[in-house]
């Protein structure tokens, strides 16, 4: 009995390794060979699409956009998420095969990963110390180094399974885990536009990690926990071109431990800790959840 419970979890990390797999490497592993010439590119294109930068929040931003670059249009307050509602939003398109692989715990393992080491890993990818990918590195380096705030837990995965060995000492070991992503189910090259709330689902879960693709010549995911209050929902947005997005958004119900210069409260115009913030989440990164089972679902 016991041992058959056992084997339905190791079978349903299985299946969410599977499904992080699809997502992350879906145009087969190519591992290495990405460091190749394109690398560079990829690289440029994370720096000059400026869609990372803002939706590891919750730490502190030395980039002010004070020309309001439409990428950190992701942020909302909890009293907008209303059906009805219709504001500007960003979604990064980014082509999943051409964006960089997740590689395997070995090979990942086989590098270093700590700022220390970034003159040795420029060599390693060919960089030269002035490049923007140089400064991509850095930066990511650092971020993933630096002290996580009150109440926080972070990590940066740079393979699957470290990645789920972190998720794991969060939401415990025998949980079922899920997998909550924003899809979109039409295809388009618009970014940035209008989009209307269609239709708002709140996920149930007391604990989540949210993981967000960094800059780097591989991939990274940087994944981190708060204890604050968080909400989790799955958003049906329609776009002004009629574009369909089901986005996930998370709304941090307490920003007060959130650096002064966080991009959030520029893009909304409010003071730290004063309000909610909530923000979409890109395709690319992803929600990990304990699903709730159907008995602790009906008494909520
Ligand atoms: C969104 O709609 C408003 C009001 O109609 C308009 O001023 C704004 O330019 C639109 N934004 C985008 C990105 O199209």
């Amino acid at each position: 009995m016991h041992a058959s419970r056992n084997m339905g979890q190791k079978y349903k990390l299985w299946i969410i390794f599977l499904h992080l797999l699809i997502i992350t490497c879906s145009s087969g592993s190519r591992g290495r060979e990405l460091v190749g010439s394109g690398t560079e590119n990829k690289i440029l294109e994370a720096i000059s699409d400026e869609n990372h930068p803002t939706l590891h929040t919750e730490h502190e931003h030395e980039h002010v956009h004070s020309h309001m670059d439409p990428s950190v249009m992701v942020f909302f307050t909890f009293k907008d998420l209303k059906v009805g509602k219709t504001m500007e939003v960003y979604f990064p398109k980014r082509d999943p095969a051409t964006s960089p692989k997740l590689w395997p715990r070995e090979e990942a393992d086989s590098l270093p990963f700590s700022l220390n080491q970034l003159p040795n890993l420029l060599k390693v990818f060919s960089f030269s110390p002035n490049s923007p990918q140089a400064k991509a590195m850095e930066d990511t380096l650092r971020e993933c180094e630096s002290k996580p705030i009150k109440g926080e837990e972070k990590f940066c995965a740079t393979s699957l399974e470290s990645m789920l060995d972190f998720t794991q000492t969060i939401l415990g070991f025998t949980h079922d885990l899920q997998v909550l992503t924003t899809s979109h189910l039409t295809k388009s090259s618009v970014t940035f536009q209008n989009y209307t709330l269609e239709n708002i689902v709140e996920i149930p879960a007391s604990k989540m990690v949210a993981c967000h693709t960094m800059p780097y010549p591989y991939t990274v995911f940087y994944c981190h926990s708060q204890e604050s209050e968080n909400k989790i929902y799955r958003v049906g947005l329609g776009g002004e071109n009629g574009d369909r997005v089901e986005a996930m958004v998370v709304c941090h119900m307490d920003t007060s431990q959130w650096g002064h210069s966080h991009v959030s409260f520029q893009v909304l115009k409010v003071e730290p800790g004063t309000t909610s913030v909530c923000h979409f989440f890109p395709a690319d990164n992803l929600i990990l959840v304990q699903k709730l089972q159907q008995h602790s679902l009906a008494t909520m």
